[in-house]
């Protein structure tokens, strides 16, 4: 399988990373959201990051120079129909999610590869949008939080996906330094469903909005359980939004089942913006 021409829709937290490490692979990549805003702020902050690593004499100025010029910022009727791959990175709205694969089904060539970075959605609903023929070339691909660190990606097979092209992304991921698993299409794979409790738990020990409390347990968790982050940290980098509607979703498509639950704090953060590092306000405040 070769690679070379990548278009990745949403430039958020993770559109933003995933597009940098498909850059970093030498391959073509045409970025796009619905906010031109949010376009402009991503493909800054890429470059800010790349001129970092030529600081640190992590890059050369050739490599860093090159993948400037492979990075582009488009709209959804301006991107290359022969792109290999697809990556839809939007944000956690299945009709929304839904709605988009129609119009990149249409717009994209038979052969190019379409896939999801969805946390918790399965596979299979979101290609009910496509054509049969295309179910074969419909895939999740789930990246973790940043994306261009994190070694694991999920390569996701829904019902119709080609067993062959799963085979085939996997390898190509391995021979890219990433470390992939091959997934079941089930709720929250394999990562969020584990880590459901990893935060869950905590949040049901804390039960209020008490940042000593929380701060304890994320030291415990680093300090003591070795783990990177705490649960309150990791939750605050994940973004509360996205992580409360992973949540909740995992829960529902497992029959709400007590420790599958969101918790009432999650909801009200939500409610009251407190989205995490992204808006500098979460858990705990970034100044
Ligand atoms: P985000 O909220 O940071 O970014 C979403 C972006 O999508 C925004 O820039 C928004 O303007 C754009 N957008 C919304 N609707 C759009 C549309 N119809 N067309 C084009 N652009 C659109 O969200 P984040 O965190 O990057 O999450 C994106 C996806 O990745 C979600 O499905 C989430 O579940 C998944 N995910 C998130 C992880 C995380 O740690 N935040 C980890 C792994 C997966």
């Amino acid at each position: 399988m070769d690679i070379k021409k990548v278009v990745v829709i949403g430039a958020g937290t993770m559109g933003s990373g995933i597009a940098q490490w498909f850059t970093q692979q030498m391959c073509s990549v045409e970025l796009v959201d619905n906010s031109q805003e949010q376009l402009l702020k991503s493909l800054q902050s890429i470059h800010l990051s790349w001129d970092k690593l030529l600081e640190k004499n992590k890059l050369s100025l050739e490599k860093i120079t090159e993948m400037k010029r492979s990075l582009f910022i488009k709209s959804l009727d301006e991107v290359s129909k022969d792109a290999d791959l697809v990556i839809e990175a939007i944000i956690e709205n299945l009709d929304v999610k839904k709605d988009l694969f129609k119009k990149l089904d249409n717009h994209f060539s038979s052969q190019t590869i379409l896939s999801s970075n969805t946390s918790s959605f399965p596979i299979e609903l979101m290609a009910t949008a496509v054509s049969s023929e295309r179910k074969k070339r419909f895939v999740g691909l789930h990246f973790f939080n940043p994306a261009t660190i994190m070694k694991l990606v999920e390569v996701i097979k829904a019902k119709d996906s080609d067993e062959r092209l799963c085979q085939d992304l996997y390898q190509w991921f391995e021979s890219n330094d990433k470390k992939p698993a091959l997934c079941k299409d089930s709720p929250g794979f394999i990562v969020n469903r584990v880590a459901r409790n990893f935060y869950g738990e905590p949040l049901r020990i804390v039960d209020s909005d008490d940042e000593f409390k929380m701060k304890e347990i994320d030291h415990i968790l680093r300090e003591v359980g070795g783990f990177k982050m705490g649960p309150f940290e990791l939750m605050d980098l994940i973004g509360i939004d996205v992580n409360y509607s992973v949540t909740c979703s995992v829960w529902e498509a497992y029959k709400r089942e007590p420790r599958f639950a969101p918790h009432a704090l999650q909801k009200q953060m939500v409610e009251e913006k407190r989205f995490g590092r992204k808006v500098k306000r979460g858990f705990y405040k970034y100044d």
